[in-house]
Parts: structure tokens; C-alpha cells; sequence
């Protein structure tokens, strides 16, 4: 799989909608390199399937078909596609980042706990992780008196930065962005910028969705574009032939 951290190969998504007696495909034949240090722009037409290839790699989803090899710091490699659910909540742990497009978060958790959490997790102790978020909560400009209230009523840019901090927090070795910048001013944008440029220099592999042209000319170091996979099929005819 050369020195690539996560290589894919023929990754599809369909989904069945049994009442309907209908295949419905998310992604099709998929095929991309993540290499440490750079980053992977997943651009295409809204439903080309962009979301559904991240939800397979963090295993959100079940691929329907293919092979999605990532390699681990010991140079172990595991098929994603076939991993056991234990092995993925290691990686997730350790190794796999994947800010969404939506945060979800317990409603009495402050800013600054749903932040600190993913560090904490692996073992650091509080005070680190929580002086780890407000580096990175400053850094993304977000409000210092927002620190300690939950994100639940936060605008959309607000959670969307408290999403990103989290995602960034623990550094993954594989990060996965859904639209990170969708709902930010262009100031705000700016510093996104700043701080995944500066990751990436740490060595950090990215595979980053956008659909603005000038954040994939600034960003990337590859692009693999989408095509909308072809429409619904019917599960009778499928099965027939
Ligand atoms: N859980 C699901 N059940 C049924 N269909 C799904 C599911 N998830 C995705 N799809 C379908 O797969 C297709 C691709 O969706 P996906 O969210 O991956 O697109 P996208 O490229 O990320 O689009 P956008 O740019 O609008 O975010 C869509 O037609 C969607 O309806
Ligand atoms: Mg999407």
C-alpha cells in the first residue's frame, strides 16, 4: 500500500430500503491516498457521497464493498472495512480524528469539558486537557465567556469551532473533515487555515471536504473529486442478476 497512512481501494455505500424494495448507493468505487503531512481534499456535487466515504472510514458506516487499508504507527495495517468494532474504538481512541458537520454533545457539558474530553480520554489528566481547550478555544477565536456554558444554544459557527477544537485536540494521526469551515465568517475562516496548515506540518494526514475552490487551492496537496453514484436500483433486479 506504498507509504500511504490510509489507502482505499473500490469503497462503495449502498443502503436498502426494504420497504420500497430499493438499493439506494451513497458513494461508488471510491479510490484515494492519505499520506502523512498533506492533505486530501473529497470535493464534488452536494449528494456525490462526500460524508458517506468519511462515515465508512470511522466505520459510522458499513462499506458495502472495497478495502480502506490504514496503516498504524507501528506499521501494522488493518482493513477498516473488515476491522472488529473493538479494534475500531482503538483506533478511534488513538489514532482516527472526525470533526462533522454537526457537533453533538451532552446538553450540561460546558465548552470547555466537550473539548477537553477526547484528550482526557487517552489518559491525560484535567488540568492539561483543560489548559490544552482554552489554547485552542483562543485560538479559533471563541468567545472566552463561552468557555464554561454548554455548546447546546451556541450559534452554528460557535459549535462548529468547539468541534474542530475537539477533533484537533488529541492530534490524531488521520483526521477527517466534514465541511469544517461551512458555517464561519471569512476572519474566522482565516484561522482555521492557520491551524490545519500548522497541523499538517506536525504530520498529521487529512482528508478534508470542501466545497469552496480557494480553500482546496490553498489546503491540498491532492484532490479527488465525486461523481453522484448512479440512481436507485431495484433490490429484485439486483438480486436477479
Ligand atoms: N443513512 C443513510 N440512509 C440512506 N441514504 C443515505 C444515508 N446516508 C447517505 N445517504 C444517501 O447517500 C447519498 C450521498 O450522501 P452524502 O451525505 O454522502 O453526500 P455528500 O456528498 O456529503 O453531500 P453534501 O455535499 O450535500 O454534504 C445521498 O443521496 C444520501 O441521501
Ligand atoms: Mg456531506
Amino acid at each position: 500500500m506504498s507509504d500511504a497512512i490510509l489507502s482505499i481501494e473500490g469503497l462503495s455505500k449502498q443502503f436498502q430500503l426494504h420497504e420500497q424494495h430499493k438499493l439506494i448507493p451513497s458513494c461508488a468505487h471510491v479510490a484515494l491516498q492519505v499520506f502523512s503531512g498533506e492533505l486530501c481534499a473529497l470535493i464534488g456535487p452536494t449528494g456525490a457521497g462526500k460524508s458517506s466515504v468519511l462515515k465508512c472510514i470511522y466505520r459510522t458506516y458499513l462499506p458495502s464493498a472495497g478495502r480502506m487499508l490504514y496503516r498504524d504507527a507501528q506499521g501494522h495495517v488493518t482493513d477498516l472495512a473488515q476491522a472488529s468494532e473493538h479494534r475500531m474504538l482503538a483506533l478511534r481512541q488513538n489514532d482516527i480524528g472526525f470533526v462533522t458537520q454537526f457537533l453533538h454533545c451532552l446538553p450540561r457539558k460546558s465548552a470547555l469539558d466537550v473539548v477537553a474530553e477526547p484528550l482526557m480520554s487517552r489518559g491525560a489528566d484535567r488540568s492539561l486537557a483543560h489548559y490544552k481547550a482554552r489554547e485552542l478555544l483562543a485560538r479559533l477565536n471563541v468567545p472566552e465567556r463561552l468557555w464554561g456554558v454548554p455548546p447546546a444554544t451556541f450559534s452554528g459557527g460557535e459549535k462548529q469551532r468547539v468541534n474542530l477544537a475537539r477533533g484537533l485536540i488529541a492530534r490524531p494521526r488521520l483526521l477527517l473533515l466534514d465541511e469544517p469551515t461551512a458555517s464561519l465568517d471569512p476572519a474566522t475562516t482565516e484561522r482555521v487555515i492557520e491551524l490545519l496548515q500548522a497541523i499538517k506540518a506536525e504530520g498529521v494526514a487529512m482528508l478534508a471536504i470542501f466545497h469552496q475552490p480557494g480553500l482546496v487551492q490553498r489546503l491540498a496537496d491532492r484532490v479527488v473529486e465525486l461523481k453522484p453514484p448512479v440512481a436507485a436500483t431495484d433490490l429484485l433486479e439486483t438480486c436477479a442478476s
